[in-house]
């Protein structure tokens, strides 16, 4: 029997805004200090788009240097997905913006939305199509421009995000390797652990909205907290168990880059070195959807993951949503 199709990411790109916000400077923004934010979180700085940049721009920019790197036009991009919750506006989507700018006319283009785990969604996504052979050139966007939608005067939050895209272009794996396993999950009944309650059609933008701050992110941090360091070992595991592997035949564990307290807590359970984990969230913090891609770039562009290597991939986020995918470079 001929062996099922997989996806493989064949190429990758990051763009990140110029404008850098340190703890120090936070210190003058909220009642915070960098000794606070470094030891609770291990984050340092994090970017910040100016007023004229966007989601679709740091998408487009990303966008480029993957496929680029893929050897492909724009016009060779038959499906294009973004996975976001900060789009440019509310309608059309981000995707269809990106692909007005990158005039990557040939692709049928959507917005994915699963917090910060929608890059994994979106190649957990991105496989499908490859497997029934409806996509060939798939160009999976992970971006997130936190910063206009974080409430400035709220220290549990603001200290956290910053703003950042990765993209990778996905094609049919050849030989052996590609995306082995990923399990994808949602519980909507934790909804109300990390969300914004206003500014959409439940209540519109207004002045009310604007004025009690309805428009920004709220969060319960310890509830995620818990939440993310079990699942993060747990989703590891299955992904490693549906392909017999235990996490020892890992070289590489990329999570999402939220809190490095709770990725220090995930590997602990997992048994796995933090010499084999990616990690960047002391220069960027929780870019949602953007972290995985921007850290998978660096190390890309590092020469650290070499072909053959096996990666787990993880990340949890709004939703509440979670997941895991398990790949061979
Ligand atoms: N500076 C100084 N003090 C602070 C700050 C700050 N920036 N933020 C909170 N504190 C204070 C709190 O007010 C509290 O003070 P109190 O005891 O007087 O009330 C104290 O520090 C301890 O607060 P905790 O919430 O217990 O601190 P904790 O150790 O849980 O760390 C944190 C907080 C960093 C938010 C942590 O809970 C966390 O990282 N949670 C996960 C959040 C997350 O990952 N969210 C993203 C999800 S992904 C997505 O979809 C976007």
């Amino acid at each position: 029997m001929k062996p099922e199709k997989a996806a493989a990411i064949v190429s990758t790109g990051r763009a990140l805004p110029v404008g850098r916000v340190t703890n120090l400077d936070l210190e003058e923004i909220v009642d915070t200090n960098d000794e606070w934010i470094r030891t609770r979180t291990g984050i340092r700085e994090r970017r910040m788009v100016n007023a004229s940049e966007t989601n679709a721009d740091l998408s487009v920019s990303a966008a480029r240097l993957a496929l680029e790197r893929a050897a492909l036009r724009p016009e060779d991009v038959d499906l294009l997905i973004v996975a976001t919750v900060t789009p440019d506006q509310p309608l059309p989507s981000s995707a269809c913006l990106v692909q007005a700018k990158l005039n990557a006319y040939n692709a049928f283009a959507f917005d994915l939305a699963a917090g910060c785990t929608g890059f994994l969604y979106g190649l957990h996504v991105a496989d499908k199509f490859i497997k029934t052979g409806s996509a060939k050139n798939i160009l999976l966007i992970g971006v997130d421009i936190l910063s206009p939608i974080i409430d400035w005067q709220d220290r549990n939050t603001c200290v956290l995000f910053g703003d950042g895209a990765g993209a990778v272009v996905v094609k049919e794996a050849k030989g052996s390797g590609g995306l082995k396993a990923a399990r994808m999950f949602s519980d909507g009944s934790k909804a109300g652990l990390l969300y914004i309650p206003g500014g959409g059609t439940r209540l519109p933008p207004s002045g009310m909205v604007v004025e009690k701050r309805l428009h920004y992110v709220k969060m319960n941090g310890p509830e995620i907290f818990k939440f993310a360091v079990k699942i993060m070992a747990e989703s590891t595991q299955q992904v490693l168990e549906m392909c017999a592997k235990s996490p020892q035949d890992l070289d590489y564990l990329i999570p999402h880059q939220a809190n490095m307290r709770i990725i220090e807590a995930a590997c602990k359970r997992l048994g796995i070195d933090l010499s084999k984990v990616l990690i960047n969230i002391e220069r960027y913090g929780n870019m949602s959807s953007a972290s995985i891609p921007v850290v998978l770039d660096e190390a890309v562009e590092e020469g650290k993951i070499k072909s053959g290597d096996l990666i787990a991939m993880v990340a949890f986020g709004a939703g509440l949503t979670w997941g895991a995918a398990l790949l061979e470079w």
